[in-house]
């Protein structure tokens, strides 16, 4: 891919900061809008740590469109990389309003300043929760869409707003990338995710857990029809996903339209196998207990990854074993 200038909103957060880390080494220009809600400004001098270049960081809000039109008309942006948002499903039913106008009106906000300033190439963070609960694995991704929570709702909202929108403007070039269960960090320590609170997602809790910081891991239920009971989940390493926008931004630039794709491994993984093979990795003793199911979680999730395979020609390269130990590794170094 020719290099330019790409504007990551969110980029400061898990993900995003991850794929920053890609863009600068290939050679691109970044920059980064975030509010700091979920992430500190100290991730912009650990990504130039780890690559020797330095995103342009403003410190700003979605849902501000003159800030963003002003961003867009002062630099020579050619797409956008739309990670902003919020995405605690059980947050989302307490404060329903805020995760509709953070990721719905922020994504409206983000299109109208995009459309004002002529830039029409953009890649979407969606999520395997717009499957809801499927009705087969692995999933593809024409399966029937739900949602049952304000976060799912609002990921099929503005999906459906990219599709009205390219339907209406065919010059967009999007990419809808549908994640599965993100987990692992940098190899070298520096970033990872660092969830305020007491974190609801299997991987930071598990490593926390171990590091004593929390009570044992509660394993949520083991009476699933699964081989070993408990829920089976597409871990995915950051890197690879991070590594996922950077082909989808390749495929655009040869490719215009609007396509949609899963981002997993393809392989499906018990809590109990995360378990095991992070004791295995990492040497270590995972302190957990069986307890009974979480409400709202379904049995297995998995990706059917063959069209990311073929589109993209994109494909995840870490083990599970890359994924329990770079957690740990960061993890560890969080506590010095
Ligand atoms: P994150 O919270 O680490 O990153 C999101 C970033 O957006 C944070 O830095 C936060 O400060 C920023 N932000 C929030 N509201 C904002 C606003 N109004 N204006 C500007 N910045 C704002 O989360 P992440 O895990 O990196 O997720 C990135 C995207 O991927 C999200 O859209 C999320 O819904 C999606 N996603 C995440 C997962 C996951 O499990 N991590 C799975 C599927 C999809
Ligand atoms: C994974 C497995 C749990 C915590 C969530 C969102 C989804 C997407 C990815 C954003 C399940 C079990 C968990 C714990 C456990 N995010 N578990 N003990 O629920 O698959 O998906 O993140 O788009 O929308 O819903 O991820 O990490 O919470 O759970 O046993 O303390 O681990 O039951 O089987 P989930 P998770």
């Amino acid at each position: 891919m020719d290099t330019s200038t790409i504007l990551v909103t969110g980029g400061t957060g898990y993900i995003g900061s991850h794929t920053c880390i890609l863009l600068l080494e290939a050679g691109h220009d970044v920059i980064v809008v975030d509010n700091l809600r979920n992430s500190d400004v100290a991730v912009i001098d650990r990504i130039e740590t780890i690559c020797g270049r330095r995103p342009l960081f403003i410190e700003g809000d979605v849902r501000d469109t003159p800030l963003l039109e002003d961003i867009l008309s002062n630099h020579p942006v050619t797409a956008v990389i739309h990670f902003a948002g919020l995405k605690a499903v059980g947050e989302s039913v307490s404060i329903p309003l805020d995760y509709y106008s953070t990721n719905v009106g922020g994504s409206i906000s983000l299109l109208t300043a995009m459309q004002n300033s002529g830039v029409h190439t953009l890649v979407f963070s969606s999520s395997c929760t717009v499957y809801g609960d499927p009705a087969s694995v692995p999933i593809r991704e024409d399966f029937p869409r739900s949602a049952t929570n304000p976060y799912g709702a609002s990921k099929l909202m503005i999906e459906d707003i990219l599709s009205g929108l390219h339907t209406s403007e065919p010059g967009w070039q999007i990419a809808r990338l549908r994640y599965f269960n993100p987990v692992g960090a940098h190899e070298s320590g520096l970033i990872g995710e660092d969830p305020i609170g007491t974190p609801n997602n299997l991987m930071p809790y598990l490593t926390q857990a171990t590091a004593g910081l929390r009570g044992e891991l509660n394993v949520f239920g083991s009476d699933y029809e699964t081989p070993d009971g408990t829920g089976v989940r597409d871990y995915i390493h950051v890197a690879d996903l991070a590594n996922g926008h950077v082909a989808a931004l390749d495929y655009l630039e040869k490719q215009p339209g609007m396509v949609t794709v899963n981002l997993g491994t393809g392989n499906g993984v018990s809590v109990l196998e995360v378990i095991r093979t992070f004791e295995a990795v990492n040497q270590c003793k995972v302190p957990y207990r069986i307890v009974d199911r979480r409400p709202g979680d379904i049995a297995r999730c998995w990706a059917d990854t063959r069209l990311a395979n073929d589109l993209l020609g994109w494909k995840a390269l870490h083990s599970l074993e890359d994924m329990c130990r770079d957690s740990w590794r960061w993890q560890q170094s969080q506590q010095g």
